[in-house]
């Protein structure tokens, strides 16, 4: 088991800098998923951990020893990517042993460990199969036994479970965090499936163009992110945004624009009169019946019917907004509806600098 240490890592290809400077202490056992948009530095990140790229310059430790100039193969880390090729001429056992048996381990020794990642991953009953006479979950499961039988220090996945339809993605999702449960070794996931992050993290690193936006729990990240990018990146459906100014009406404090006139307990947000500000709510934070304060409302124009809920669309002035209701309590298409916020669910950010106003003592009531 070990822990990693990133320390200001940066990583360029000729002129382009993808990563300036990366810091971060994954500490041991923890789960860590680095999510983000497409091109933020994900993989990059994760493979300079790997070995498989160059660092540029700054320090990467791995347990304790500095492992920059390290072969792959010495840094105690196995890892499987999103295109985990098996061999297909070889049965699912030999694909298993393969890495083992070019180290040259002991038949026994193979033997043993194969039994007991088989078993931890239930492919006993494939490993006489080929690959092709294996569905997708289970040839992936096969990748991850291959990297498991290793015993690394550190487990690295690169969108391992992408290719895989969305049942089976839940399913193995559900497979790895029991896995890491039982072996709890260090693991760094990339992905850029908030689901996944969700659901999998100790704590997420929310990158945006190789630098870190945010590092917190799943639910710290979704209680309170840090900015508007956060935010916007996490939850589905994604948080509504309403461009409005701070004012100050008799000591209390508002948000307004030419549609919407919305008091905000003042101690919560740093926040000054003329503030441009950005108002943001989730779609789950709408609640219909607006008797005490100013509601937000427009004409229903969309209903997504997802079952349990609805996904309520309806615009307000210029800003198209969506709620969430309960299913059986979903409005009309054409009818007036009438929201109000929950209280204490507003989320604030600056326009220009996109920073949340929130204040540090203070948290966002739990959805
Ligand atoms: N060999 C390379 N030469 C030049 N630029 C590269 C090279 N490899 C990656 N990049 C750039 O580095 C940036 C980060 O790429 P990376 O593959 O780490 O993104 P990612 O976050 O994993 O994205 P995705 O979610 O699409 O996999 C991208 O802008 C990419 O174009
Ligand atoms: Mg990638």
């Amino acid at each position: 088991m070990a822990e990693i240490i990133c320390r200001n890592i940066r990583k360029t290809y000729g002129a382009i800098e993808v990563v300036p400077d990366f810091n971060l202490h994954v500490r041991d056992h923890e789960f860590v998923v680095f999510l983000g948009p497409s091109g933020c530095g994900k993989s990059t990140m994760l493979r300079m951990m790997a070995g498989l790229e160059n660092i540029t310059s700054g320090e990467l430790m791995i347990g304790d020893k500095v492992v920059n100039d390290l072969e792959p193969r010495d840094r105690g880390i196995a890892m499987v990517f999103q295109n985990y090729a098996l061999y297909p001429h070889m049965t699912i056992r030999d694909n298993i042993a393969f890495g083992l048996r070019r180290l040259k381990v002991s038949e026994a020794e193979i033997t043993a460990r194969t039994a007991e990642v088989t078993s931890v991953l239930g492919l006993e009953p494939y490993l006489d199969r080929k690959p092709t006479e294996l569905s997708g979950g289970q040839q992936q499961r096969v990748a991850i036994a291959r990297a498991m039988i290793k015993t690394p220090d550190v487990f690295l996945f690169d969108e391992p479970l992408s290719n895989l339809d969305a049942k089976l993605r839940a399913t193995m999702r559900e497979e790895i965090a029991r896995l890491h449960k039982k072996l709890k070794t260090t693991t760094v996931y990339v992905t850029h499936d908030q689901m996944e992050a969700m659901t999998l993290a100790d704590r997420i690193v929310l990158m945006k163009a190789g630098r870190i936006e945010q590092i917190g729990s799943p639910e710290e990240i979704y209680e309170r992110p840090v900015s508007r990018f956060v935010a916007g990146f996490i939850g589905t459906p994604a948080m509504n945004f309403i461009d409005a100014t701070v004012m100050s009406e008799h000591g209390q404090c508002c948000v307004v624009n030419n549609e919407i006139m919305l008091a905000l307990d003042g101690t919560s947000f740093n926040v000054e009169p003329g503030q441009q500000v950005v108002l943001g709510v989730r779609p789950s934070d709408l609640v219909q019946d607006a008797t005490v304060t100013p509601p937000l409302s427009g004409q229903c124009d969309l209903i997504e019917y997802h079952g349990d809920h609805a996904l309520v669309s309806f615009k307000v002035g210029t800003s198209s907004l969506h709620a969430l209701v309960a299913a059986r309590k979903r409005p009309f298409e054409g009818e007036q509806v009438n929201f109000a916020i929950r209280e204490g669910a507003a989320h604030l950010f600056d326009q220009k600098t996109g920073k949340s106003l929130l204040r540090e003592s203070q948290s966002v009531a739990a959805a």
